[in-house]
């Protein structure tokens, strides 16, 4: 019988359970604090923020499942056994929810919907015109499982599209890539709408700062839902401030929640949402857990396995 120990401290978590019975009939499911000794046998962690040590005190634990694509709030932990498999979440559930969200975002910054919800609680009637999708050039931060899905929910719209990722990648229609440090300036330069979906790694924190968003065209905006690490945001509400970029949706930050009185909940030109772009679903989710620990059981290399060395 296959055992999960399950950690989440989220209200709602019972949804997992059933989830779990299904895509794995007779599982052995463990929700924390209920994991029962050690001593009990093979079992694989299913976890998003698990209390610091925790992983470590299971010793018969033989993979831990991310519930999430990133890994940050696992890798954290300096306890963490530092030969033990960490698999990352990329079921379909979780592609669907990000590029649901990037296209109602990059539409609502190419549509200047911010400024007429700002213009609209003045009582102003303010009409703003704006340029044609395929005049819009759209750039992807990341250009990973959650990228691509973003991508080619964007593309029937005609946006110009590009993205930059560490390593190259084949040429493809409708999207100019860019490759590592080198091309990043470029990559800059020619986004209007930039959609950040980077791991939080040494590499991409403080990557968007005051220099490289200057690089930016004047009235880009940015769209953050990958690690609020990647962004220097006091450089980011200066240059919202003095005009440069016109407008930024930040769902992640690199302290969660963020604090209630932070300035950044009022700022005009900024849109927060509570890191809820893409919530990662129970269905999809356990069938991937499933299907990946089957992988395991049979000898095979699961699907997306970390690379403690890249960060992600
Ligand atoms: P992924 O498949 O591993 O893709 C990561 C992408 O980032 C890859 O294209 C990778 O380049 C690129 N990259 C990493 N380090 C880089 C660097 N130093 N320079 C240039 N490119 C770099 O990950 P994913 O599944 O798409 O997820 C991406 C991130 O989204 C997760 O790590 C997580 O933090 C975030 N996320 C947020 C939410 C939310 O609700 N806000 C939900 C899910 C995930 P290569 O292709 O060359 O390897
Ligand atoms: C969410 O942030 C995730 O990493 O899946």
């Amino acid at each position: 019988m296959t055992r999960i120990l399950f950690y989440l401290d989220e209200p709602g978590k019972e949804v997992w359970r059933p989830a779990f019975e299904a895509a794995m009939p007779g599982v052995d499911f463990r929700d924390y604090p209920n994991w029962g000794s050690p001593d009990d046998g093979p079992a694989y962690a299913f976890a998003w923020e698990p209390e610091l040590g925790l992983i470590a005190k299971y010793p018969n634990i033989r993979a831990v499942f991310s519930l999430g694509a990133g890994v940050d709030h696992l890798t954290r932990d300096p306890d963490l056994p530092a030969d033990l498999p960490i698999i990352r979440m990329s079921d379909n559930g979780l592609k669907e929810g990000m590029a649901e969200f990037v296209l109602m975002t990059v539409l609502m910054h190419h549509r200047f919907m911010p400024r007429m919800l700002v213009a609209q609680r003045k009582h102003k009637w303010q009409r703003l015109f704006p340029p044609r999708a395929k005049n819009v050039r759209v750039g992807i931060l990341g250009y990973g499982a959650l990228g691509i899905a973003c991508a080619q929910a964007l593309r029937p719209l005609d946006y110009r599209l590009a993205a930059w990722s560490r390593t190259a990648k084949p040429a493809e229609d409708g999207i100019e890539h860019f490759t590592g440090t080198n091309q990043f300036n470029d990559f800059l330069a020619r986004t209007d709408i930039l959609v950040g979906l980077l791991p939080s790694t040494p590499e991409t924190t403080g990557l968007l700062n005051a220099n490289t968003l200057s690089l930016m065209p004047k009235h880009a905006s940015i769209i953050n839902v990958g690690r609020g690490t990647l962004i220097d945001l006091d450089d980011l509400v200066a240059l919202l401030d003095n005009g440069h970029l016109s407008g930024a949706t930040l769902d992640v930050f690199a302290q969660e929640p963020l604090a209630a009185n932070d300035p950044l909940w009022d700022h005009e030109k900024i849109n927060i949402t509570p890191h809820i772009a893409s919530i990662t679903r129970p269905e999809t989710a356990a069938e991937y857990v499933a299907r990946n620990i089957k992988k395991i059981e049979a000898g095979q290399q699961p699907e997306n396995v970390l690379d403690r060395q890249r960060g992600y």
